[in-house]
């Protein structure tokens, strides 16, 4: 094929994305209003283990929701469904990022449990998208949601990463052409933007916190940064208590590493992959990114799971059963707050604070050198019974 021949495929390849994306913004106009949990009679808890560590954390996050939640089972308001063949195996031998029935058995849930899932590589020998970014686009999941506290160093980051927009919209939809010419595209729409945008707003009131920051490239990615930027800004006259700033996400980087300035930052709201690093970087400040819990939220579904990957090597090296069930934890916490189950939230987060701030008697390494993640969950089961524990503890925090 000659260059101009190229250049011809890659435009017919290129109108057939803008073609996808405009049937997203007409969807995005027409959206579901979001789904009020205190007015369903039964709601359906779909968990997946996923890949690697996955089924390990996933299970003793289960039992801990179980516990919790038993009394709710038995009346059958709350229904846990397995969903089964959401593993890498699947997916390779379906060729799709998720097989059809896995996809139907999500869409029959109203909120997933989901572990980490390993995504291929270009090169792995298979083509298949990122099971994560395809859930989240298939079942418009456009509000991940992770919080990040640190209180001894003044730390209470919540980031409304974008995610279904960006650099990921059409990851996997680049362009090779030939002599070593590669394209990816990345996507913003107002629509998708104000919604993210609106999500963390809110929050900043309902919070109490009042500040939102605003995070972008919008110096040099002008179009599709500069759109998100402008958003915020021109939707800051809506919430006139609400302090809002921006930064760029290079320097922002380094301030999460600066004690003087981390501590001003409180809600963030950013593009998909800026999201998706700097999550990383703060999930480390807190203890490590198996500490840190997400939560994937549209008007309809919501998934939540461990901000990281499923760490084939852990499993490789015979330590699955060492790995920090933290991060399924904390997803399940958000997991509850986003059912109405605001109390056993609660309880659950003052647990794992407790296990991992105070009480500390199960500390997890990921090595067998630490606790597994079944002697830690049962101790985090113990914890949320013990009244007289979370007595002192509040007395420590106050003091
Ligand atoms: C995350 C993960 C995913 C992402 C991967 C597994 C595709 O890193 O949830 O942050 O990049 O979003
Ligand atoms: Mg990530």
């Amino acid at each position: 094929m000659n260059r101009q021949e190229e250049i011809k495929q890659a435009q017919e390849h290129f109108a057939r994305l803008l073609d996808e994306q405009y049937a997203r913004i007409d969807n995005m106009r027409q959206a579901d209003r979001p789904v009020d949990y205190t007015m369903k009679e039964k709601i359906i808890i779909g968990v997946g283990g996923g890949d690697g560590i996955g089924p390990y954390i996933t299970a003793w996050a289960k039992e801990v929701l179980d516990f919790l939640l038993a009394d709710e089972v038995k009346a059958g308001r709350i229904v846990f469904r397995e969903i089964e063949d959401l593993t890498l195996e699947e997916r390779i031998k379906a060729g799709k990022a998720i097989p059809d029935g896995p996809l139907e058995a999500l869409k029959m849930c109203d909120v997933i449990l989901k572990g980490p899932t390993t995504t291929p590589r270009a090169g792995d020998g298979v083509n298949v998208e990122s099971a994560n970014v395809a859930m989240r686009r298939e079942l418009d999941l456009f509000a991940n949601v992770r919080p990040v506290k640190v209180p001894q160093l003044g730390i209470d980051w919540t980031f409304y990463r974008e995610n279904t927009e960006g650099a990921y919209a059409v990851g996997s939809k680049g362009i090779e052409l030939a002599d070593g010419l590669g394209v990816d595209f990345t996507i913003t729409t107002q629509a998708g933007s104000e919604r993210i945008i609106r999500a963390a707003f809110d929050y900043a009131v309902r919070s109490g916190q009042n500040r939102l920051t605003v995070v972008t490239k919008a110096n040099v990615i002008k179009t599709t940064d500069g759109m998100f930027l402008q958003t915020a800004k021109q939707m800051a006259g809506e919430y006139p208590q609400v302090v809002l700033d921006d930064w760029y996400i290079d320097i922002m980087t380094a301030k999460l590493l600066d004690d003087k300035r981390r501590r001003d930052f409180k809600v963030v709201v950013l593009p998909n992959l800026y999201g998706d690093i700097i999550t990383d970087e703060a999930a480390e400040i807190q203890g490590g990114v198996g500490t840190a819990g997400s939560a994937n939220i549209g008007n309809r579904y919501a998934m939540f799971e461990a901000i990281h990957g499923s760490a084939p090597r852990m499993v490789e090296e015979g330590r699955a059963a060492y790995a920090d069930p933290s991060s399924m934890l904390r997803a399940c916490v958000m997991l509850l707050e986003h059912i109405g189950q605001i109390e056993k939230a609660a309880q659950l987060a003052m647990a794992l604070d407790i296990c991992t701030l105070y009480d500390r008697q199960f500390v997890i390494t990921g090595r067998k050198d630490g606790s597994s993640a079944e002697a830690f969950c049962k101790y985090v089961m113990q914890v949320v019974q013990d009244k007289e524990l979370a007595h002192r503890y509040a007395q420590y925090t106050q003091s």
